[in-house]
């Protein structure tokens, strides 16, 4: 008997179907590492939740960890603001008692303490450093940030950036606006992670919008998923049958919260195999049964977070088909016009459940949502 080698609810341990992205990664670390430069734009990854945002993050540190580089984490949405949260961090891990570093967040510390901080309003335009529309802390964060990479790269892992504070949000991408005018020399990046909304949401609040580079985060292709089944069962000299990686395939869909879900499952359901053993389809097939109250916990949850106009606009979807809905097509199946469709369309977006397709579409995020919509209605 060996336990589970896969990791439902977990961060990953390998990322597999995401050779594109840590390529773009290896190629921003050597910007930073090998020519010892600031990597200009902030990158970042969004997807729905269960989509792998936090473990490809993880996988960015690892990377840059090797690199040599430092690096911060940081899962926004603290009190203390972004900005605060950063410079928290940096005194945490770096050895900053009484160096220049230490001096630098202090004085960060100070003008975020500064009363209005948090309340800075509007946008602001690129400026020269005596500019007084820097929002505050601006300069103070810079000279955080350079004082930090004089010995070694700094990288900055930001996760759930859709919930930083605004004003944090602020001062980041005007402080990456600013070392990139003047400090390009300043080996510092910054990779964040965040929901569907997060483009929207910081458009809102920042203008350099050029700063920013939006990766959406898909699906796993069937290559992918395959390999995150089959890899660790291999390690632990089990293998899994042609059949039951096939059916396996066609319940996750390619949503890697599921493919764990089920490789777990079905790992449990064959006895938690010992070396030499096989996960057959029937393991599988029994494994798909037990997972299903995981999958539905995971969906009941969401569905209780939505008010009656949102479910209503769910339910309406669902019935529509698990594909891309026209607004028009939902307006219609719920009587109303597209207009009153704007404050649900907009919530559920923001909690991550739909997101916009091709040509106005509208379409749900997480494979198997809109069947449990369909049974809940039913
Ligand atoms: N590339 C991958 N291949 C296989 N499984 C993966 C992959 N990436 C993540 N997973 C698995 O998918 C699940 C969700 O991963 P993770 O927590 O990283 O997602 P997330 O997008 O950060 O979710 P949330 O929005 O809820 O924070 C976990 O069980 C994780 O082990
Ligand atoms: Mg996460």
């Amino acid at each position: 008997m060996q336990p589970s080698p896969y990791t439902p609810g977990e961060i990953a341990r390998a990322v597999p179907g995401r050779a594109h992205q840590l390529a773009e990664l290896d190629e921003r670390l050597s910007v930073l590492v090998d020519l010892r430069r600031l990597v200009g734009r902030i990158r970042v990854d969004h997807a729905a939740r269960g989509f792998g945002k936090t473990s490809l993050l993880r996988e960015y540190q690892r990377r840059a960890v090797l690199r040599g580089a430092d690096t911060v984490w940081v899962t926004a949405g603290e009190p203390q603001g972004l900005i605060g949260q950063i410079v928290d961090e940096l005194r945490r891990t770096a050895d900053t008692d009484g160096t220049a570093l230490g001096d630098k967040v202090d004085s960060v510390r100070l003008s975020l303490g500064v009363p209005g901080f948090a309340s800075a309003t509007g946008t602001f335009r690129p400026a020269a450093r005596e500019d007084g529309n820097a929002p505050a802390g601006a300069r103070a964060f810079e000279d955080v940030i350079r004082a930090a990479t004089t010995e070694r790269p700094l990288v900055i892992l930001v996760d759930e950036i859709q919930s930083a504070d605004a004003a944090g949000l602020r001062t980041l991408v005007y402080a990456w606006q600013h070392l990139q005018a003047e400090g390009a020399d300043v080996p510092a990046a910054v990779f964040a992670a965040g929901l569907p909304n997060a483009p929207e949401t910081i458009a809102e609040i920042v203008t350099f919008s050029e700063r920013l580079a939006y990766r959406p985060l898909g699906a796993l292709d069937s290559v992918a998923e395959e390999i995150a089944l089959v890899g660790p069962a291999r390690l632990l000299g089990v293998q899994w049958t042609q059949e039951a990686v096939s059916r396996a395939l066609s319940i996750a869909q390619g949503y890697p919260y599921s493919v764990q879900l089920i490789a777990d499952s079905a790992w449990t359901a064959a006895g938690r195999p010992d070396p030499g053993a096989v996960i057959d389809v029937v393991a599988v097939e029994t494994g798909h049964r037990s997972m299903q109250a995981d999958l539905e916990a995971l969906f009941r949850a969401r569905w209780s977070t939505c008010s009656s106009s949102e479910r209503r606009m769910l339910t309406a979807m669902a019935g529509l088909g698990d594909g891309p809905t026209s607004r028009s097509s939902i307006a219609a199946a719920l009587g109303t016009g597209t207009n009153q469709l704007s404050t649900p369309r907009a919530r559920l977006i923001d909690k991550g459940l739909i997101q916009p397709a091709d040509r106005g579409m509208l379409e749900f995020t997480i494979p198997g949502f809109a069947t449990f919509v369909r049974s809940e209605c039913a």
